[in-house]
């Protein structure tokens, strides 16, 4: 690739040393000009430094220039280099026959020395134009690729440190608790050693003592619980196969396996999906999403029970389908809508929820199924969560 104020390589083929000096003359001071004198030496010369333009004689004992042009570009590693049939032919044949080998032009003999510098310096700014654009591209897909890892990387520290915050919180809790007791015997020890115990000292301890392995029991359940959570967030996705799958099928498998796992809850779940809607996407990811939200209908629309999820699928124009859970339950306060995908954000934390769910879910979403997700929800009306997903997972997220 010709790059900067470095001049660009133009390789000249012909049989016939007049021509090969004919041309050099031409192009004396704008371009960098190899020859070669045979179809095999020029096959040689392009494939040991990739020149920016060939400019090719047809007519050439041996291999002629046809041949030459179909092998360059039949090999990937120089196909891109473009070709210029230069040729005493004048017959429209022959131009055919040059541009189906995959010449993008043709200049016949004798030449007009303005319109061989002309041409050729179109064909050599084309090529820099498209040397620019292939660079440009490959920085795109570069920087798009670093952008998600730096997302990534924040959003895994943030996480790591909402783990830290709330795990910190319930084990001091539990230290302080622990030895408050721990100093309350002492005290009692040594009263009872001194033989100064009474019996409602005995009975204050035992009161504490209670209280306090009630409070460090839900505290280290509290920290055990947001483990637990966490693990099921952070769990590895590269177990999950890429698959080509019926997206109704796997809506009812989900929601099969979500009622399994809670057996004897009272929420009613209907599923309607399109029949048909094939997504090349990770069937396992597709689950977990579906659980978290069925989960929240659950745990945050109908708390004291009943109720009924709408599970709808259909497919999008352009592709894909979008997939919706519905609930009339609870809904959310708008305040809180804003929040719901923050980690750590619950509004039952008292009830033994983290606040990981709707994470877990974007992230599911943005990264692994490579689709969107939204929340609507009115207080008192219910909530719909809304997912797109695309018809083809193409790679996973990094
Ligand atoms: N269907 C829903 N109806 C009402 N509120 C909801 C619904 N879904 C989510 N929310 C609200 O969004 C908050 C965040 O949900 P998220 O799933 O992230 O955490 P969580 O359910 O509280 O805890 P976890 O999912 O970790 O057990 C919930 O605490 C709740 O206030
Ligand atoms: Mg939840």
């Amino acid at each position: 690739m010709s790059t900067g104020a470095a001049r660009p390589r133009v390789l000249v083929v012909d049989d016939q040393p007049v021509n090969v000096k004919a041309l050099a003359a031409l192009l004396a001071g704008e371009v960098d000009a190899v020859f070669a004198t045979d179809g095999a030496s020029a096959l040689a010369k392009v494939r040991q430094a990739p020149p920016d333009l060939v400019l090719l004689d047809v007519d050439m004992p041996g291999m002629d220039g046809y041949e030459v042009c179909r092998r360059l570009k039949a090999d990937p590693a120089t196909a891109d280099v473009p070709v210029v049939f230069v040729t005493g032919m004048t017959q429209t044949e022959d131009e055919e026959k040059g541009l189906s080998a995959g010449a993008i032009d043709y200049i016949t003999k004798p030449f007009q020395p303005a319109i061989v510098r002309a041409r050729v310096r179109n064909h050599l700014e084309l090529k820099r134009s498209r040397d620019a654009l292939v660079e440009s591209y490959r920085r795109l897909e570069a920087a798009q690729a670093s952008l998600v890892q730096a997302e990534k990387m924040a959003s895994l520290g943030q996480l790591v440190a909402g783990v830290a915050h709330e795990i910190n919180t319930p084990i001091g809790i539990a230290l302080t608790a622990a030895s408050h007791a721990g100093e309350k015997a002492a005290v009692l020890g040594e009263r009872f050693r001194g033989g100064k115990m009474t019996r409602a000292d005995l009975e204050a301890f035992l009161a504490l003592e209670g209280e306090s392995s009630s409070l460090i029991l839900s505290s280290l359940a509290r920290s055990a619980a947001v483990v637990e959570r966490f693990k099921q967030v952070a769990t590895d996705q590269a177990a999950d196969a890429l698959a080509e799958v019926d997206l109704g099928v796997q809506l009812r498998e989900g929601v099969r396996l979500w009622e399994a796992a809670h057996a004897g809850v009272s929420l009613e779940v209907a599923l309607s999906c399109a029949d048909g809607i094939r997504l090349q996407t990770f069937p396992a990811a597709l689950r977990r999403l579906l659980h978290a939200l069925l989960d929240n209908v659950l745990g945050h629309a109908y708390p004291s029970g009943g109720g009924r999820a709408e599970v709808v699928a259909v497919p999008r124009d352009g592709g894909g389908a979008e997939l919706r859970v519905t609930d009339r339950g609870a809904g959310i306060a708008p305040a809180d809508l804003a929040r719901v995908y923050d980690p750590f954000f619950t509004t039952r934390r008292g009830a033994g929820y983290v606040g990981l769910g709707l994470t877990l879910a974007f992230n599911l979403v943005s990264s692994t199924l490579r689709g969107r997700i939204g929340v609507e929800s009115a207080p008192g009306e219910g909530t719909t969560v809304r997912v797109e997903l695309p018809a083809r997972v193409t790679a996973p997220a990094g």
